[in-house]
Order: structure tokens, then sequence, then C-alpha cells
């Protein structure tokens, strides 16, 4: 019998700490569903103590949530613990999740305290959130630079205080495989009472060991992984789940685990982080990248042609990765697509519905074929938008070479009032955005600037993803239109908007 191992998402809370990666609310439950979907045993909704934003989201995530335990970060402080409760207490499953330093460096530097005074301080914790719920997690912060025998003596102290879980992570992303799985089979066996818990990993991905440390630490005895999908996270981000459930899929030979993961939900999971974020997934990227599965060489090409087996270790499908199939045109009425949503895990009310109706017909009168990845961006922009404080109503741009400089007249509606503004630009989209940004009275820096084709065909929606900063706010937008100017309006406004919401809760 294979033995069980338990899948940890945290992209809602070491994802979004990745710079860039913020999601609202709409945005953060509609991923939270697809983890559902994908079938993660637990999934981490945020940090509540950081923010009043953050402490609703997690609320509202714990009460929608279903047969999934639901966990919510603190430190080792009353406050926190109390504050991540509040939070989650609605769910069916929650768990408390408290985690405290113990390396010398994060104690001495950081913390200020001894030793002895973090065993304290971490006892402390978990039987204040012990007492709310028998799920209890502790994550002994920078494990992997920690002493092994303090880390075993902590560990002794939080599991008679009742965590249920230890987490032994690799905050920095410094461990190296052999070394990793050295010391989570160390901790097991010298830590008193280890029985009684799951020992967990959490590695982040500095030196690009993130999964190889995950899977190096399950055979080493640890049955929780806690990753991101696409492996986002801070810095360089965390072990990626898609990665690491293949690894477990396709090396089932030498990697005998039994999960819950539904391996065919893992590109839609992804693809929907990354319209989220308006992050591209790149080409080249392990499991879910356009080239994943493309074979260009004629070696390769040849090879599969007589045997898949060649140069295929997994199928497309197997990942969810089938042709984009046709779902729906011109003539769609109403219900086929409700019934497309529903099918894609969108149950929305009646005025949703409504608002999809009319915008499938707009995209489909200029665009012949509307495919699932077409109705998830329509569903991103229409439904899951903020209320916004700037809304692009008209866009006019003109681009000749007669010696006229490329030109933009845009109206906006701004706090409830129309404003008009046309100029200049050394090209369309930079007439473009000085034009959004003067009538909104922003002058962020353009730090990045992309297009990316949603579908195949030239008549595809373009996809445009901007990240602007301005006074060391950032924010990154995106926008979908069948025609690129138009996305780039839609995603430089969106991006003002997300940054002007920054902006206010700070
Ligand atoms: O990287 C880390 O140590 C963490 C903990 C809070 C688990 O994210
Ligand atoms: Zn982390």
């Amino acid at each position: 019998m294979s033995e069980q191992i338990y899948i940890f998402d945290t992209t809602l809370r070491d994802g979004e700490q990745s710079p860039g990666a913020t999601m609202n609310l709409a945005e953060k439950l509609r991923l939270a569903r697809q983890l559902e979907a994908l079938g993660v045993d637990i999934m981490e909704a945020g940090f509540p103590a950081a923010s009043q934003g953050d402490f609703e989201s997690v609320r509202a995530i714990a009460k929608a949530a279903g047969d999934i335990q639901v966990a919510a970060l603190c430190r080792a402080l009353p406050a926190d613990i109390d504050r991540a409760w509040e939070a989650i207490k609605e769910a069916r499953m929650p768990r408390i999740h408290t985690f405290l330093a113990t390396s010398p460096l994060h104690m001495e530097y950081k913390l200020r305290k001894t030793p002895d005074q973090v065993v304290d301080l971490a006892v402390a914790a978990v039987r204040r959130a012990a007492a709310y719920t028998e799920n209890v997690e502790f994550s002994a912060e920078d494990a992997s630079r920690s002493d092994k025998t303090f880390l075993c003596h902590v560990f002794e102290a939080v599991i008679d205080a009742g965590a249920r879980v230890i987490n032994i992570p690799d905050t920095v992303g410094y461990a190296q495989p052999e070394e990793y799985a050295e010391l989570i089979r160390y901790v097991i066996a010298n830590t008193p009472g280890s029985h009684k818990a799951v020992f967990s990993v959490h590695c982040h991905d500095d030196l690009g060991l993130g999964v190889a440390n995950t899977l190096a630490a399950l055979n080493a005895g640890a049955r929780q992984a806690e990753v991101t999908l696409l492996g986002i996270g801070e810095r360089a981000g965390n072990a990626a789940l898609e990665e690491v459930i293949m690894s477990l899929n396709v090396r089932c030979d030498i990697l005998d685990f039994a999960h819950q993961i539904k391996s065919e939900q893992l590109f839609p999971a992804c693809r929907l982080l990354s319209m989220i974020i308006g992050r591209p997934i790149p080409a080249n990227k392990a499991i879910v990248g356009s080239n994943a599965f493309a074979h260009e060489s004629g070696i390769h090409q040849d090879g599969m042609l007589k045997h898949r087996g060649t140069y295929e270790i997994m199928t497309p499908e197997s990942v969810g990765r089938s042709q984009s199939e046709l779902v729906l045109g011109k003539h769609s009425g109403r219900t086929a697509v409700k019934d497309k949503l529903e099918d894609m895990g969108y149950n929305l009310d009646d005025e949703q519905i409504t608002t999809m109706v009319a915008a499938v017909k707009k995209l489909a009168d200029k665009k012949a074929n509307i495919y699932d990845e077409d109705l998830e961006a329509l569903v991103l922009e229409e439904i899951y938008r903020l209320p916004d404080r700037f809304k692009l109503c008209h866009v006019s741009v003109q681009c000749t070479d007669t010696g006229v400089p490329p030109m933009a007249a845009v109206v906006m509606e701004i706090d409830g009032e129309e404003r008009r503004y046309a100029g200049f630009g050394v090209g369309p989209v930079d007439a473009l955005f000085n034009a959004i940004a003067h009538l909104t009275a922003y002058a962020p820096e353009l730090q990045q600037y992309a297009v990316n084709a949603i579908t195949g065909g030239t008549d595809a929606q373009g996809e445009v993803v901007v990240r602007l900063c301005q006074n060391s706010i950032c924010a990154v937008g995106r926008g979908a239109h069948p025609d690129v100017i138009m996305a780039s309006a839609r995603a430089f406004t969106n991006a003002l908007n997300r940054l002007a919401k920054k902006e206010q809760e700070r």
C-alpha cells in the first residue's frame, strides 16, 4: 500500500507574497474554488493579521470552503493567533498555522530572543491555538539553518502543547536535497513524541531546488508537502505543485505515495492563476508551459510518430492540456453560456450571466470562435474586476506614417464624472498611456509591458499585462481584447485602479 501524503497549497498566502501577485477578494475566491476542484488537502488562505483586507479574504474563503482544510498563518503572538482563529472559525475544517524562527541568525538578530525564550513562545502559541482547534501546525522558520538538536527540543515541546503538524521549512532555499533529507530523517527519529505529528516540508526555490528538496524530504519521511501553483512565492518562489505532483505520478516506481490531486485540473488551475496575477506562463515551464509537450526537432517528431513513449513521459491530457475546444460562437444563447460557465466551475447569478451573455456576443462579433481561454478572460474582466475608480469609456488611436506623431484620444469616467483628453506619443501605446495617465493624474513608471495571444489564430484575443510603480507602490494590470491597443488601454487602466486602491489602503 502506498503511503498517503497531504498536499498543502499556499498559493493564496506565500504565493501572494510574490512581488506583483496580489489578488482581489473575488479572484481569491475563484482560485480557492479551483484549488478544491484540484483536490488539495489543505489550502492556506492567507495571513489574517497582516491587514484588514487579508482578514476579510481569509474569512470569506473559510466560509465558502467545502470539505477541505483551510489554514490561516499567524506569528507566535496571542493577538495574531486570535485573529487567525476569528478568520477561519467558520470553515468546516479550520487549521491554525503558527510559526517562529529557530535558526541562530533569526533568533539573535530578528527576534532578539534566547533559544529558551523561543521555546517558551512557541509552546505558548501552540497552547493558545490548540485551545481553539485540535488542528494546529507549527513551523520552525529557517529550520534548514537551525541546530538539529534544538529543532528536536522545540518540536518535542510543541507536540506536547498540542501541535499535530510540524513543518520544517527551507525558508531561504539554502538546503541541498541529500542534506535536507538527512535533516528530516534525523528530526523524525530524534523528536520524542514524533509519532503524534505529521511532518511537513516547505521549500523555497532560491537555488532552483524547491521541488528536488520536497521530493527528497517525502522520501525521508515527511508526509505533507507545502507547494504553490506555478511555484509562485516569496523571492524565487516555492516548490511548484504541478511539478511535485507529476514527479510523483510519473515516477511512482520510486516515489510510492498516494495523493488526492486530480492531475487533469493542473493546467486549468495554473492557467487561471496566470490570468489572475497577469503573469504569462513561460513557454518552457515544466508541465504547463506551451512548449512542454511540443516536439520541434525532426528526430523527435519522427520518434513520436513511431511511438509516443520515445520522447513523451506523460500525456498532455493527463495534466489537463487538451486541444482548445470550440465552446461558443455568435449564436450561442443564454443557456449555452450558463452551462459552459458551470462546466468551468463558475456558478454565476442571473445578473452576472446577463453580463457574460452580452460580453460573449460582443466578442463573437469580432472573433468567430470562442474558446475556454477566451471565456476565462471574459469572466475575470467582466465579473471579478473590483468596482473601478477609473473607467475607460472610449479610445481612439491614430498612427500613420505621414509625419504626424501617433495620437490617442481617450474618454474616461473618473469618480463618476466624464473626462476627455487627446495627446501624442512616440508610438501608439505611448500616446495612449500618456493620455490615460494625464486624465487620472498619475505619472507611473511602466516597468513591464507584455502582449500574449490567448489562443491561436490571427483573430485571437490579445492579453496585455503591465506593471506600474509610483511612490514605491507597484501594481499589475491585465486586459484582453481582440484589438491589442484596446487590451493595452484596459491593462493600463486596471493597473492604475489597483495602484489607487493600494495607495488608499496605505
Ligand atoms: O518560508 C517559510 O518559512 C514560511 C513559513 C511561514 C512557513 O513561509
Ligand atoms: Zn515560505
